[in-house]
């Protein structure tokens, strides 16, 4: 049976428009790939969205003065322009905000419960007296046990531990500065623990690369329950508790399954299994993140999936790496970033695809200097693609006004080695792309211009007079440029359409 591939970009946090960061980890790559199945005819379909719950909005709201549906609404919209504007594009997008997602994230929610792994426990938690509500996760902060820094709620800001929010030396409500107190709620807890063997199979089996299947099996090793619901508001109402909403990352990833339904019945035939006690073979999920949330991916969703029983677990995990700027880390809070809508104003979202993706392989960390942005462009992308197929093309029009069409029997040897290279381009570019090795397959098609550039320049086709000879050459440098104007299709859509339309 021909492969199904349904991918997925990670959803994005309304609370902010997005930057490079974000295009070159997960939406850019993801983009590539989809492109480029499309082109080779296979069913494929990416599918996306936001998400919009979590402490992050909810702060972000409050310092706005605003309601958290309006930084919602406010960011999806930006986010989705940027996006647009990359040149990405999704079959489905949706909100985790919505009704489709809250119904079906509540579901699953009463699948895990049924299948025995959902328990109560009663703990302590941090609750602030003035302001008369508990301080879930980034609500609370202080220092950090392990190495004194600033610590927010969950997670250290300095040696980046992720900590128990209780464990905080002298705590603090982020609101109104009180020290918070300790009560005592009945939280429910996913039984992730039970999962270890069932996990650690999955990730054998599955098509991970091998760091990622790494850092899976260093978690899966110690594997604790997880406190899956939070006493705030703004999320996704728990179905058996009154005043709780789960997790974000509980219901985030659910996002995957609730935006792909939105497609209609469609949807079945890559979630759900037809035998429940396998995964469709024929079925591609492969989840395109940037490495921070490896472990949400590559443990924490499968588990939750394996526990559910219905659905397909994803293929793969592609991670990308970090992106820094000019050397430096990104921060927003720092406002150490290029944000992509000031980026397209000034560039082609091309330029941009292109350098993201040659400057570093997807897995390793990736620097963006505006000189190198510039030396990259000019000197690659301008003085070899451009050049030959400017050249070849412009050429052809002088002399002929179109592409000459000849018969490629009658073609002389050194035509047909090149047309030669064409085709053993295709097999080398295809099998970097489906290994996700996004840079070593521009290069190749780099290498291909360079070729056809010197074809150009041996054959000199200004000095040659026999018009059929001149037709032969003409039309194997088309040929050149047709090649290249595919295999560059998924990376460069805007330019290879404009040379596309153009031949
Ligand atoms: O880290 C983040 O930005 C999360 N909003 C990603 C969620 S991806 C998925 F699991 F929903
Ligand atoms: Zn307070």
């Amino acid at each position: 049976m021909s492969k199904k591939y349904l991918l997925t970009t990670a959803l994005a946090y309304t609370n902010g428009p997005l930057h490079l960061g974000h295009a070159r980890s997960t939406y850019i790559p993801a983009d590539i790939m989809k492109k480029y199945l499309k082109l080779k005819g296979k069913d494929v379909i990416h599918v996306g969205g936001t998400d919009n719950h979590g402490v992050p909005i909810t702060l972000t709201a409050e310092k706005e003065g605003v309601k958290p549906e309006d930084i919602v609404n406010k960011y999806h919209n930006e986010i989705k322009r940027d996006l647009d504007n990359l040149n990405v594009e999704f079959d489905s997008y949706g909100k985790t905000h919505s009704d489709i997602h809250i119904e079906t994230a509540q579901e699953f929610y009463k699948k895990l419960k049924e299948n025995g792994y959902i328990y109560e426990k009663d703990i302590e938690q941090f609750y602030c007296p003035k302001c008369d509500r508990f301080l879930a996760d980034r609500y609370v902060e202080g220092t950090c046990p392990f190495c004194g820094g600033e610590a927010r709620g969950d997670h250290c800001e300095v040696c980046g531990r992720h900590l128990e929010p209780t464990e905080l030396i002298n705590p603090y409500c982020i609101n109104c500065n009180t020290t918070p107190e300790l009560r005592k709620t009945t939280h429910r807890f996913f039984k992730l623990s039970a999962l270890s063997d069932d996990l650690r199979k999955y990730v054998e089996s599955s098509d991970m690369p091998e760091h990622v299947k790494n850092m899976a099996y260093s978690w899966i090793k110690e594997l604790h329950d997880w406190d899956i619901s939070r006493d705030i508001k703004w999320g996704v109402p728990i179905p058996d508790s009154e005043n709780q909403v789960m997790y974000v990352w509980l219901e985030a990833p659910i996002g995957y399954i609730s935006f792909t339904k939105q497609l209609g019945d469609v949807w079945k035939d890559y979630w759900l299994k037809k035998d429940k006690n396998e995964n469709d073979s024929d079925v591609k999920i492969w989840h395109f993140i940037g490495k921070d949330i490896t472990v949400h991916h590559s443990v924490f969703w499968p588990g939750m999936l394996i526990a559910n029983g219905d659905y397909n677990l994803p293929s793969s995990v592609i991670s990308g790496g970090y992106l820094t700027l000019e050397g430096r880390k990104m921060s927003t809070s720092k406002k150490w970033v290029v944000w992509v809508d000031d980026f397209v104003k000034y560039f082609d979202s091309d330029y941009l695809r292109y350098f993201l993706m040659v400057n570093a392989p997807l897995n390793r960390d990736c620097d963006f200097s505006f000189d190198e942005f510039q030396k990259r462009i000019n000197t690659e992308l301008i003085a070899i693609i451009g050049n030959f197929t400017h050249r070849a093309l412009v050429f052809s029009h002088r002399k002929f006004k179109a592409i000459p069409v000849v018969d490629e029997d009658s073609l002389k040897e050194e035509d047909k080695e090149l047309i030669n290279k064409c085709k053993e381009t295709v097999e080398k570019v295809d099998k970097h792309i489906m290994e996700f090795n996004f840079k070593d397959a521009i290069m190749d098609i780099m290498h291909l211009a360079k070729e056809g550039n010197n074809y150009f320049q041996k054959m000199e086709p200004w000095t040659v007079e026999d018009e059929g000879r001149l037709k032969e050459i003409l039309y194997t440098c088309a040929v050149v440029v047709k090649y290249i104007v595919y295999l560059l299709y998924p990376f460069m859509p805007n330019k290879t359409m404009k040379l596309l339309d153009l031949m």
